[in-house]
């Protein structure tokens, strides 16, 4: 197929390079209030619907993270408990968690401070997937953030999830977290021109000589994916194979709404 389109390599996929990432609007927003909290350890609340790009806008911040300056750790697990969390922020700096949970505890934040005041280095932890933590996790985030009496915080934290995250952070007991938040973020989808270019980069960066996909079909693409890149990723893909199996160069219309009927 790649021979077929005259591609480098297959488009659209969920690999992309950091230094390839197509600058939508929304992408670029979350990369710059992303680096600005780093840059002033935050607290920072990053939501947006799935496939929407959270993920990969976290990729290319930690792609500019020197790990001269940063200790960086990504923990992508939905049912995430203070337990584990503990264990994986330890274990994560060679550490072995001790037996007792308050014990843990204590572990972590002299961790975090030797690293902070001694070692002089950054500490960023994100944690993704968020929208399904319980709410003794949620509730735990107060105390992963609280040093020294509430008076500093040595690292930035970044919790990423889908955007029901917001309202269950809105409930009266969890009001003391919500109120820490020092960067929000909501990531939107592509607009239409976004989409469209969107595809082009894909295909920019395969280094294919033609246009592949027609007006029309990138009109469908965007009247069905609402602008969502893992949406715009799978109807192209799947588009591509269904015009190379009919031996069509061009992916027109046709071939999206087969797709679309498909899915
Ligand atoms: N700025 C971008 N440039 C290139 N591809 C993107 C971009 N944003 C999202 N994508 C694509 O869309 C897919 C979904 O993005 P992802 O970050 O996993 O979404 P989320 O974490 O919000 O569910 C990814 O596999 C990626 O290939
Ligand atoms: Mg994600």
């Amino acid at each position: 197929m790649l021979d077929f389109f005259e591609m480098k390599g297959v488009p659209f996929t969920r690999e992309n390079a950091p230094d390839v990432l197509f600058a939508s609007s929304s992408h670029k927003e979350a990369a710059a209030r992303l680096e600005y909290a780093v840059q002033h350890r935050q607290f920072c609340l990053l939501t947006g619907e799935a496939g929407m790009g959270k993920s990969t806008a976290i990729r290319s911040l930690v792609h500019h993270l020197d790990p001269i300056h940063y200790h960086y750790l990504y923990i992508c697990d939905s049912s995430l408990t203070p337990k584990l969390f503990y264990r994986e922020v330890l274990q994560n700096f060679g550490i072995q968690p001790a037996f007792r949970s308050n014990d843990v505890k204590r572990q972590y934040q002299s961790l975090m401070l030797d690293i902070y005041e001694n070692e002089k280095k950054q500490i960023v932890i994100v944690l993704d997937e968020a929208h399904h933590f319980s709410d003794s996790m949620l509730q735990e985030l107060r105390f992963i953030l609280n040093f020294r009496e509430d008076s500093m915080s040595p690292l930035t934290l970044i919790v990423a999830g889908q955007p029901s995250l917001r309202n269950l952070l809105k409930v009266k007991h969890l009001e003391a977290i919500d109120q820490r938040i020092q960067m929000r973020y909501q990531m939107s989808s592509l607009t239409e021109r976004e989409t469209a270019d969107y595809i082009g980069h894909h295909l920019r960066v395969v280094e294919t000589p033609h246009e592949i996909f027609s007006e029309e079909a990138i009109q469908a693409i965007y009247n069905f994916s609402q602008g969502v890149p893992r949406k715009v990723n799978t109807l192209c893909s799947q588009s591509l194979l269904d015009a190379f199996i009919q031996g069509n160069k061009v992916v027109g219309e046709s071939h999206i709404h087969r797709v679309i009927n498909e899915l």
